[in-house]
């Protein structure tokens, strides 16, 4: 499985949020990955459906919404509609009975459904329902902001994950050309990437970095 590279907006310029998802396009990103925060769950506040059903009329790319919400479950529907392919919920916020029931609704419909972890949260919490997702997202920051320092201690989990799940795991957080190495080796498939992306000059070469690496 070839390594894939998902631009994550938040460290876009929102005011010209169009040109930058083109242009991270054209850059070679797999997929756009988006940050939906509730002030709750994590102290910020982002992006809500009302912008990802305007981002989807503007590019064929997978989209990810990252659920970093309370009851997220009341709002999958939501960014499902707004045209998510991906959505991704916080094990935190959530019951296994309830991803459960989510996978069986999304899943008919071809809309993958993520479970997602802080980095202070066990494998253990999501052993029960690894058999329903379609894939795991790793936080290598504590959820909330751009920007943060790379978590190392993330390397284990994800190298324990990849011996006991077969599907996509996706890493978010820090991420930049001198670690992804790491975590492409450790087993990862997705790297959720703002801050090294957007804060780079030439995107291509950004991408191109972390690919490679
Ligand atoms: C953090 C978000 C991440 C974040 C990554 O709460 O979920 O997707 O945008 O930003 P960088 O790559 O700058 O750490
Ligand atoms: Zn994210």
């Amino acid at each position: 499985m070839s390594i894939k590279i998902a631009p994550s907006i938040l460290a876009a310029d929102f005011a010209n949020l169009e040109k930058e998802i083109r242009k991270v396009e054209q850059a070679g990103a797999d997929l756009i990955h988006i940050d939906v925060m509730d002030g709750n769950f994590v102290p910020n506040i982002t992006i809500g459906a009302c912008v990802v059903k305007d981002i989807r009329k503007i590019t064929k790319l997978p989209l990810e919404a990252h659920l970093m919400i309370k009851h997220p479950e009341c709002f999958i529907d939501d960014f499902v509609q707004a045209g998510a392919d991906m959505v991704s919920v916080h094990i935190e916020t959530i019951s296994a009975a309830q991803i459960k029931r989510q996978a069986a609704k999304l899943r008919p419909k071809g809309i993958k459904l993520g479970v997602a972890l802080n980095p202070a949260t066990a494998l253990s919490k999501i052993k029960g329902v690894l058999g329903c997702v379609d894939f795991v997202l790793i936080m290598a920051v504590n959820p909330g902001f751009s920007g943060q320092k790379f978590m190392p201690q993330v390397l284990p989990k994800i190298k324990k994950l990849r011996s006991m799940f077969n599907a996509e795991i996706a890493v978010d957080g820090g991420i930049n050309d001198l670690v992804a190495g790491d975590l492409i080796r450790a087993g990862a498939d997705i790297l959720a990437v703002a801050s090294f992306i957007f804060g780079c000059s030439d995107y291509k070469q950004a991408i191109e970095r972390l690919r490679n690496a």
